[in-house]
């Protein structure tokens, strides 16, 4: 299967794809890495994995629509089988989802519906939870709101602060995306309402 990943950071969790798709019975194979900023890890390492790579600023257009609408373009010419959000940190909008709804996925670092949006390791540190998580679900026009495909308990420590704790969610996080994104690849899926069933 053919993955376009879109980072915005370190790009840890793409890093965690790349290596996996190096093995050939893995299923899929990174084609492109596209980004909304440049300078950034997530972008290094894809070029390190000869994996070509475009960036689109939200600055750089004239409006969101049309920065969703780059977005998309560049994503389709790249013609993925699965779009993957790992550490992308804009919503994708009408027009990416009208292209590549039902097959873009993304992970949170957090047990949705708990502590959606830009914050999950810091809410859930706040709130004092006990476990907390990460999840992996198919986008949908809401924030970290679309149907689960997978999600890994995390235990909170004592004392843990937000990038203990986040780096902790990380490690299952990476896990969580390359177990459950190889299945997708391998296996298919199918969204049926707030299912995701694995397996044609
Ligand atoms: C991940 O925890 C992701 O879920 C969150 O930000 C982190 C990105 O990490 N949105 P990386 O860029 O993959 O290292």
């Amino acid at each position: 299967a053919r993955l376009v990943v879109l980072v915005s950071g370190s790009g840890t969790n793409l890093q965690a794809l790349l290596d996996a798709c190096a093995d050939p019975a893995y299923g899929a194979e990174v084609v492109a890495v596209g980004a909304d900023r440049a300078g950034i890890e997530g972008l290094v390492r894809a070029e390190r994995a000869g994996v070509p790579t475009f960036v689109h600023r939200l600055p750089d257009h004239d409006s969101r629509e049309a920065w969703d609408v780059a977005i998309a373009e560049a994503v389709a010419a790249h013609r993925p089988d699965l779009v993957v959000l790992a550490g992308f940190m804009k919503l994708v909008g009408a027009a990416f989802l009208e292209r590549f709804g039902g097959r873009t996925v993304n992970t949170h670092p957090a047990l949705s519906p708990s502590f959606p949006g830009m914050h999950g390791p810091r809410d859930a540190l706040e709130y004092g939870v006990k476990v907390t998580g990460c999840t992996l679900f198919v986008v949908d026009p809401g924030v970290d709101t679309g149907a689960i495909v997978a999600q890994t308990a995390v235990p909170v420590e004592p004392e843990d602060d937000v990038d203990s704790l986040h780096e902790r969610i990380k490690t299952a996080e990476r896990a969580m995306l390359v177990e459950t994104v190889g299945r997708m690849a391998r296996e298919g899926f199918r969204v049926e309402g707030r299912r995701v069933l694995l397996g044609r």
